[in-house]
């Protein structure tokens, strides 16, 4: 077998280019799931990807799916990628690494003429970060089959409808099940990403091999009260909405400390009707909380859904709390991990094995396939910010790794299919 590369100066400067897509003038990057520089960045790496000789197309899902020409030859397929929607001026790596990596994986793979055994496809999941949208990993939850059912339709943060913005990406709600794959048709998922903590960078290490990526759940918690004047209503006689929310803010900040979850996030907060001289009439937060047990995040949840009543009677308040998200704790698969660490070996790359504190689309695929991620160092350990950023050296380290990880993990689930198909 011929030892197929990267092309690393066609890497960088796709990663390049999509990073001028949604970017801000302070330099972040704004590609919510769903949102025109969302868009624009799928139509970019889809004409890349066709200028390669690939094929491009867009699932009822909205996720952009990138595969070798002509039919497909096997059973199953090895799918790699990540996704290209950002959080609300964040950086320029978290996802798109990943999906521009994957597309170099299957043109050396394509070019090179490597039979695996398996079909490769390069994915591009959509939103997966839930910055508009809240339902987070929505593409990848479409994909396997998991997104459960939709009591009511769903809306972004200010009413916007899912339907139409997912229309306009090219997908359909009413189709989603054409683009969920059947588990025995999937062989693997493989993902490459920033690590986005500072492990790696702080312990030297070119190439992070994940273990286990954390659970999630995400709430949010709506206080209503009674807006009044800022100068004329007692202090006594004050329905708070916004107080309510400043209080349950603290409460979640002390979780972790109190032994109910690793971390504990209040990342947004809206209040109105915005005034600095009347009482806030309603006030909504949203609580991420983080742990790789299950039964801890489901205790901590409730612990939130307590805190929040307690608060609400004590101001004097109505309150709500809706599930916006949830995510379960995964494990990659151990094979998968030593595919990742021979093909770093090979090319003499160190490796540390590490959880994740993210979420990645990989724990969703984990429900469905074996899985397994790559990660390489963050400078700084910053993410889901501006000063994002990894050396050009690890960018391309990173993407050597993955495509050696995809030789060797594709040749291995085509032995085992080859064995599955009974001689004559
Ligand atoms: C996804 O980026 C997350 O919030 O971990
Ligand atoms: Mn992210
Ligand atoms: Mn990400």
């Amino acid at each position: 077998m011929s030892q197929p590369d990267i092309d690393s100066a066609r890497l960088l400067r796709r990663l390049q280019c999509l990073s001028r897509i949604g970017r801000e003038a302070g330099g972040g990057i704004s590609r919510p799931g769903f949102s025109q520089a969302a868009i624009d960045a799928a139509s970019y790496i889809a004409a890349e990807a066709r200028d390669d000789g690939l094929i491009a197309r867009t699932d009822a899902g909205g996720n952009l799916l990138i595969s070798p020409p002509g039919p497909r030859r096997y059973a199953r397929a090895l799918l790699v990628g990540s996704h290209l929607d950002t959080v609300v001026n964040g950086g320029w790596l978290d996802g798109a690494y990943g999906v521009v990596a994957a597309l170099e994986a299957v043109r050396a793979v394509c070019d090179n003429h490597l039979d695996l055994g398996v079909d490769l496809v390069a994915v591009a999941f959509a939103n997966e970060e839930g910055a508009r949208f809240p339902q987070a990993f929505w593409g990848s939850k479409v994909l396997a089959g998991r997104l459960g059912a939709m009591t009511v339709p769903p809306v972004d943060y200010n009413g916007g409808s899912l339907r139409e913005a997912l229309a306009r990406s090219g997908g359909d709600i009413d189709a989603l099940g054409t683009a969920a794959w059947a588990p025995q048709s999937l062989a693997s998922y493989l993902e490459l990403h920033i690590e986005q903590g500072p492990v790696l960078e702080s312990s030297r290490t070119p190439i992070g091999i994940v273990s286990a990526i954390t659970g999630r759940v995400v709430l949010a918690a709506e206080f209503t009260g009674t807006a009044a004047h800022a100068g004329t209503t007692p202090m006594d006689q004050r329905s708070d909405a916004l107080l309510g929310a400043a209080h349950l803010a603290v409460a979640v900040s002390e979780l972790p400390g109190r032994g109910l979850c690793r971390v504990a996030t209040v990342g947004r907060l809206e209040s109105s009707p915005g005034s600095a001289n009347t009482i806030a009439g309603r006030a909504l937060v949203t609580v991420d909380l983080r742990d790789s047990s299950e039964k801890r995040l489901a205790e901590a949840e409730s612990a939130v859904r307590h805190r929040i009543a307690t608060i609400a009677a004590c101001l004097g308040l109505a309150a709500e709390c809706r599930r916006l998200a949830h995510s379960q704790p995964a494990r990659t698969d151990p094979a998968l991990r030593q595919s990742i660490s021979a093909a770093a070996n090979d090319l003499g790359l160190s490796t540390l094995e590490l959880p994740s504190g993210a979420g990645h689309d990989a724990q969703i695929m984990a429900a469905v396939t074996p899985v397994g991620m790559i990660f390489v160092p963050s400078i700084g350990g910053v993410s889901h910010a501006p000063d994002e950023d990894t050396s050009p050296a690890d960018l391309i380290a990173g993407a050597r790794v993955l495509l050696g990880a995809v030789v060797r993990a594709g040749a291995a689930c085509g032995r085992k299919e080859r064995r599955a198909v009974p001689s004559t």
